[in-house]
């Protein structure tokens, strides 16, 4: 019998990570957890209490304390943030400009790491987020690193945004955010964006989602057997 193996998927922001984890997921029987909705859900709660983003001491606590929680749902994975629902409320547009100060707070990552390794536990999992093969699940058997033009990035997002009735900015101001956030992924000292030695690098610009899923699923299968 196939074993459930750890995938790890990281890359930039808006590379397609969640669309295709998902689907992965889904074909191998497996659990999908999204890492990004976890540093998401801290961020809103943050807000929500009006608490400083420079108090990191005040945001570390509140990563302790949270409780998030996934639950497949229809078309999307649902999210509760101490068993309220946040699926839509976390990918709102002041979620987005302050969620990589908070993930940058070293307590928050080391929290959510532990969260994340436990979640992963039990193998049939594919993980997605930023740091998942370099420093979540640095053993995982099966590492993607996801990327894409930040033109193509910024379209898939604007679509995305519009199909699912969020109020969206221009497409030209969505590239920036991109890149803006980027930069701020790849150049905190915590745990910053870098591909694991040992990850498949696969450009998505030209590729459509199900040749995506394709060329993971392969890579799954062949790890499968030779292990
Ligand atoms: O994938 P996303 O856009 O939902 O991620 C939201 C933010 O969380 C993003 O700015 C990077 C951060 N993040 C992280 O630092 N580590 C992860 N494993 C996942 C996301």
């Amino acid at each position: 019998m196939n074993k459930g193996l750890q995938v790890a998927i990281d890359g930039p922001a808006s590379a397609g990570k969640s669309t295709v984890a998902k689907l992965v997921a889904k074909k191998f029987n497996y659990v999908y957890c999204d890492t990004g909705a976890m540093y998401r859900a801290v961020t809103l709660e943050v807000l929500n209490q009006g608490i400083d983003p420079n108090d990191e001491k005040a945001i570390a606590e509140i990563a302790r304390q949270v409780k998030i929680d996934f639950e497949p749902g229809e078309s999307e994975q649902r999210v509760f943030l101490n068993g309220e629902e946040v699926t839509h409320a976390i990918r709102l547009p002041k979620v987005a400009e302050n969620v990589s100060a908070i993930a940058a707070v070293p307590e928050v990552r080391a929290e959510m790491t532990r969260q994340q390794r436990q979640i992963a536990e039990k193998g049939g999992i594919v993980m997605d987020g930023r740091d998942i093969g370099t420093t979540v699940l640095p053993n995982a058997p099966v590492k993607i690193f996801m990327v894409a033009s930040a033109y193509e990035r910024a379209r898939r997002r604007y679509v995305e945004n519009k199909a699912k009735g969020i109020d969206t900015t221009s497409l030209e101001e969505l590239q920036k955010a991109i890149e803006l956030r980027d930069k701020k992924d790849s150049t905190r000292k915590v745990s910053p964006l870098t591909q694991a030695a040992d990850a498949v690098r696969l450009d998505t610009t030209n590729l459509t989602i199900d040749e995506v899923v394709d060329k993971i699923s392969q890579i799954i299968k062949k790890t499968q057997d030779e292990l």
